[in-house]
């Protein structure tokens, strides 16, 4: 593993991250993750599309009794997740939760994060404050499906002190089958790329200071009224 990663300066350019817990290269997660690749794209950001699958090998292991597995992670974590500003989390519905490859990624930084790995201090303090989305795959349309995942990312967003900036979710079964969801989640992933750090995001506390509206000209913007 290189050592070098502290010296990544980046952290606070615009670049996204996005990763891939299907195992299917052309599956409907990676659809959801290409058009939002081609969004960000659009609207001039940087953005790296991984499979996760590519790069962790292994679950988590008793870092007490067992060096950290040798597979891609590190280099994952370190080089390609700490200096993101944003991460789009893609991934298919298993059992009502994300696929095992998606949890490993979380699971497995646990050895960084708690300092077994390099530069524990700076790891908490770079996966922090980072731009977070949540785009998901499943064979059933009904909301609650996803909620589990969407419930996860909130809370390690929360943890991170990080903003959840969006989520999609469209249904598709066989692969690429989402393009033909009505509700359009490809058309939403590809906004939510291109928005990925311009979207409004707010998460009131009591003492939140704030106007009355929500957005800047409510006067202007469509009514069903309309
Ligand atoms: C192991 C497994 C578990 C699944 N569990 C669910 C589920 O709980 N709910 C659901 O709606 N779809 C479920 N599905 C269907 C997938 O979410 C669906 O086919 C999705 O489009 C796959 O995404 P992908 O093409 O990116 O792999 C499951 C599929 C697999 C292989």
């Amino acid at each position: 593993m290189n050592k070098d990663h502290n010296m990544n300066s980046d952290h606070q350019s615009n670049r996204l991250l996005i990763l891939v817990g299907s195992p299917r290269r052309d599956g409907n997660s990676a659809a959801l993750a290409e058009a939002a690749r081609r969004g960000a794209e659009t609207a001039g950001i940087s953005a790296e599309l991984l499979f996760l699958d590519d790069h962790i090998k292994h679950f988590l292991t008793d870092l007490r009794h067992a060096p950290a597995p040798d597979d891609g992670y590190d280099e994952l974590f370190l080089r390609h997740f700490l200096p993101a500003r944003g991460v789009l989390f893609c991934t298919p519905i298993y059992w009502y939760g994300m696929s095992a490859q998606t949890k490993a990624f979380f699971d497995r930084s646990f050895s960084h994060y708690a300092g077994s790995g390099n530069g524990p201090e700076d790891v908490k303090t770079r996966m922090q404050g980072k731009r977070l989305g949540l785009a998901v795959a499943s064979e059933e349309t009904y909301p609650g499906a996803a909620l589990g995942i969407v419930h996860q990312i909130q809370e390690f967003a929360r943890y991170t002190h990080s903003d959840f900036v969006g989520f999609v979710h469209g249904a598709g079964n066989s692969r690429g089958e989402i393009a033909a969801d009505p509700r359009q989640p490809l058309l939403a992933a590809q906004a939510l790329g291109a928005e990925f750090f311009t979207r409004k995001y707010s998460d009131y506390r009591i003492e939140t200071p704030r106007s009355h509206t929500v957005w800047e000209s409510p006067a202007a913007a469509p009514t069903a009224r309309a």
